[in-house]
């Protein structure tokens, strides 16, 4: 247990990649946790392992509509975050981010507990600026099919940083990059589960274009320990800050990567670039750096040995 107080913490979105990994750490830190789903992308197999542990709650939620609980700390994680699953129903994605965040907002208000907001590197939209600093204020199409979760994701920060001005309410915003890890959704479309699993099935790996655009990739510990210096940072710092791997890869390193560390016989098959397929993807982490002494520390071919394993169980099951 590390120095904190105990408190009684609310994970929206708990039962979901992220959201598991970080009841997982609060309940090893020495906390209460109250796990809130409705289970759209998440599943109770993700915090099944959790479910015995008396500090632990788990409550089928939708957070577009009011919640009533009493907590000390909020983070709301809540939200589909893969294209495949935030277009499935691109309304209900907007009032995931936007009326969540007011509902969760109120909640805290009400409680004066901090609130930390899961943002993405996708407020930034189609960057004109490589890497992203946190002062670039993005170049987003609003009316595109990605704008329900780019544009929900803005204006929930718009809201967090109004109910910061106008009720003093403690609010820490980070601004998450691509990240990678155990629990990862096995059909959400991203090019490390993809390669994985195909590499694992032994079929093609689909790489789109020559697989010289890059990628960097985060592996989720990196990312929880980020999530818990935000929430103890100092109180006058609220973000946004950015959390994600500087590193860059390939997408052909990638592919040839897991194709040796799972022994696969996959072979490689490329396929044309699609027009909207950024050649860089990259967060700019100084500020991390600087406000919470932060940085990834795990190598990617030490991410990759637990999520590879991971998902060779998954299939394993599912045979
Ligand atoms: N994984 C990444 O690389 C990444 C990158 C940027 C931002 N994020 C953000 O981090 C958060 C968690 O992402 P994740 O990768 O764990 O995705 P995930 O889909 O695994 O988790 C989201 C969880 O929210 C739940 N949920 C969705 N709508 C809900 C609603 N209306 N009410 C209650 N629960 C709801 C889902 O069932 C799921 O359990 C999201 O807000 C996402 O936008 C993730």
């Amino acid at each position: 247990m590390k120095n904190h107080v105990k408190q009684r913490i609310l994970v929206t979105g708990g039962a979901g990649f992220l959201g598991s990994h970080l009841c997982e750490r609060l309940l090893n830190d020495g906390h209460e946790v109250l796990c809130v789903d409705n289970f759209f992308t998440g599943s109770k197999h993700n915090v099944v392992h959790l479910l015995g542990n008396p500090y632990f709650e788990l409550l089928r939620h939708d957070i577009t509509f009011p919640l009533y609980v009493e907590v000390d700390a909020i983070y709301n994680l809540a939200c589909p975050a893969s294209p495949i699953h935030y277009q499935f129903d691109p309304v209900q994605t907007t009032k995931t981010s936007v009326h969540g965040a007011i509902n969760m907002l109120g909640l805290a208000k009400r409680l004066q507990a901090k609130i930390f907001q899961a943002s993405t590197s996708e407020v930034y939209g189609d960057p004109q600026v490589h890497p992203q600093p946190e002062s670039y204020w993005g170049h987003v199409n609003p009316t595109g099919l990605r704008s329900c979760y780019d544009e929900g994701k803005r204006c929930a920060e718009t809201l967090f940083f109004d109910y910061h001005r106008q009720h003093r309410l403690p609010i820490k915003v980070a601004r998450i990059f691509n990240t990678y890890g155990p629990r990862m959704h096995p059909h959400d479309g991203r090019v490390v589960s993809n390669f994985i699993i195909q590499a694992l099935k032994g079929e093609p790996i689909t790489i789109y274009g020559d697989g010289s655009q890059t990628r960097s990739f985060c592996y989720v510990d990196d990312l929880i320990e980020g999530f818990i210096r935000l929430m103890d940072s100092y109180p006058e710092f609220t973000g946004p800050v950015n959390l994600g791997n500087p590193g860059e890869f390939t997408i052909r390193q990638l592919a040839e990567t897991i194709i040796e560390m799972t022994g696969s016989a996959a072979e490689l098959v490329f396929q044309p670039l699609p027009p909207d397929d950024p050649r860089q993807r990259q967060p700019d982490i100084r500020l991390a750096r600087e406000a919470l002494g932060w940085e990834p520390k795990v190598r990617l071919e030490e991410g990759l040995i637990h999520t590879i394993a991971y998902f060779d169980d998954l299939l394993r099951r599912a045979a």
